[in-house]
């Protein structure tokens, strides 16, 4: 008898032999993809999510709301925010900019199945006019910025497995959108097995384990892993600038925002909106036991969602944006796991493509089975001076996360047109709008021209002629 692989003993002895069950009849290329895969698997870890978080059932996976209260924050100067603390923060922040401090980083290993797009979302074109892809607005951001203060900044870019060749293609093909291609750096997230709900790990097909991305929050590791936090170490860079593939709005590299948590000695530091409703489907920055923490809105009660304070203000206002500075040595800390600091999984049940006991495929219909991601927000109560700062959701965030509907592409587009109008009308233009901002013609800004108000008025006032405000203007 042929001697077993040690693998296929270790899989065995952990109670998951089915994912071998095929095994003998692959074709050897097969059998070694399977091994290879089984291998980056790691079995202790997978018992341990499945004792704390499948068995335990939703129930126990639940958050602890003991001692919950509204987090501060820093306001913007027009909710009472100090004038000149937010000077300050962003001639601080301009400085680091000038010193190469500062490096801007895309997660973007997320499966986008909301959306429904064929291909990595980056490469999802965006913008209203010239129908730029969120990968070209963000290259065109911080390579604008690096004009801007005299020093070229890095890029780097977290993928998945499925999407990391298609990614680098795609840059190459369009010539890094004129950024140094060595300063743009690729590196691919973690990936974790999916489990049925006895917590056996999920075969997708005959060879092959189901797989997904480890969530937002593995950015932290794979940066450790693939080298980005040494290769920013002998770069001179100790700041990173997070935000999410799907947000065309995203003030990439924002001088305030980085003086502040440079200012503070801040290690982890997070943009908040004032929630637009009371049950927004955002998370919500919240103290509790001394620490910053983010609470997905589906862990808070409606009633806490609603409740107000004496002035009829909601309580928990703060909602997350998903856009951070991080600390680079703080990000090694939390990917080494030194002094406990380390994220944990979360559970969600999804409908997992796979396979039945005789091997054949099955697309289920409702949840079959529980995958396993970590947050990134999950690193703020690990944070040494955390810090939230308030930012105008109009400048900040605009996401494209459904087909249709809030967060699509359309809604996008034209927050991206009624932030153009908004900086040409605020200096001198008189262009029509409606009620909401939305102006009546279509419109583009190249990040070139302008990727934030400032850069904006600079080149607007260095405009002459001024060109006509008619339908299709695009100001590069
Ligand atoms: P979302 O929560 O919107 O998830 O990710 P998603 O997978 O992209 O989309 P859906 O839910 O399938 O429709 C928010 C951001 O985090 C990144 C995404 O690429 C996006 O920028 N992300 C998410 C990762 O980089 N890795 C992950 O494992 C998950």
């Amino acid at each position: 008898m042929a001697l077993l692989h040690p693998l296929i003993a270790q899989f065995q002895n952990a109670g998951q032999a089915q994912v071998f069950a095929f095994f003998d009849q692959l074709p050897p290329d097969v059998q070694a993809s399977l091994l290879a895969e089984a291998g980056e698997i790691d079995l202790g870890e997978v018992e341990r999510l499945n004792r704390t978080l499948v068995a335990a059932g939703g129930a126990a996976a639940g958050v602890n709301l003991g001692g919950l209260a509204p987090a501060p924050f820093e306001p913007l100067v027009a909710h009472g925010g100090d004038a000149a603390a937010w000077q300050e923060a962003k001639h601080a922040g301009e400085v680091a900019l000038r010193d190469g401090r500062v490096a801007a980083f895309t997660v973007a290993g997320g499966q986008g199945t909301r959306l429904g797009y064929d291909g990595p979302k980056g490469t999802f074109p965006v913008t209203p006019v010239t129908k730029k892809t969120l990968f070209q607005v963000f290259a065109e951001k911080p390579l604008a910025a690096g004009k801007r203060y005299g020093r070229p900044l890095h890029w780097f870019i977290m993928t998945s497995h499925q999407n990391h060749v298609a990614t680098e293609a795609f840059f190459k093909e369009h010539n890094f959108f004129g950024i140094d291609a060595g300063r743009v750096h690729f590196f691919r997230q973690g990936r974790m097995p999916a489990v049925d709900f006895n917590g056996k790990i999920l075969l997708e097909t005959r060879g092959s384990l189901a797989l997904s991305p480890d969530g937002h929050g593995g950015s932290l590791r794979a940066l450790e892993r693939s080298g980005a936090l040494d290769l920013m170490q002998r770069e001179g860079i100790d700041t990173l600038s997070y935000f999410q593939v799907d947000n065309p709005l995203v003030r990439a590299i924002d001088p305030a925002f980085i003086g502040w948590h440079l200012l503070r000695g801040s290690e982890m530091t997070s943009k908040m909106v004032p929630k637009a409703y009371p049950e927004e489907k955002v998370g919500v920055f919240c103290a509790q036991a001394g620490k910053i923490v983010v609470v997905e809105y589906s862990d808070l009660p409606l009633e806490t969602q609603r409740e107000t304070d004496a002035k009829g203000q909601l309580r928990y206002v703060a909602g997350s944006i998903a856009i951070h500075l991080l600390d680079r040595e703080f990000i090694r800390r939390m990917a080494l796991g030194g002094d406990g600091a380390t994220l944990s999984f979360h559970r969600a049940d999804k409908k997992i493509p796979t396979i039945d006991a005789a091997g054949a495929a099955v697309k289920p219909a409702k949840a079959n089975g529980v995958k396993f991601e970590m947050f990134v927000f999950d690193a703020l109560p690990f944070a040494q001076n955390p810090l939230v700062i308030e930012t105008n959701r109009a400048d900040d965030f605009s996401p494209v996360k459904n087909a249709d509907g809030l967060d699509s592409p359309q809604t996008s587009r034209d927050d991206q047109r009624r932030q153009f109008a908004r900086w040409l009308n605020a200096h001198g233009a008189a262009l029509a709008t409606d009620a909401t901002g939305l102006p009546a013609i279509n419109l583009e800004v190249a990040p070139s021209f302008g990727y934030d108000e400032d850069s904006f008025a600079d080149s607007w006032s260095r405009l002459i002629p001024r060109p006509a405000l008619t339908d299709g203007l695009i100001l590069s």
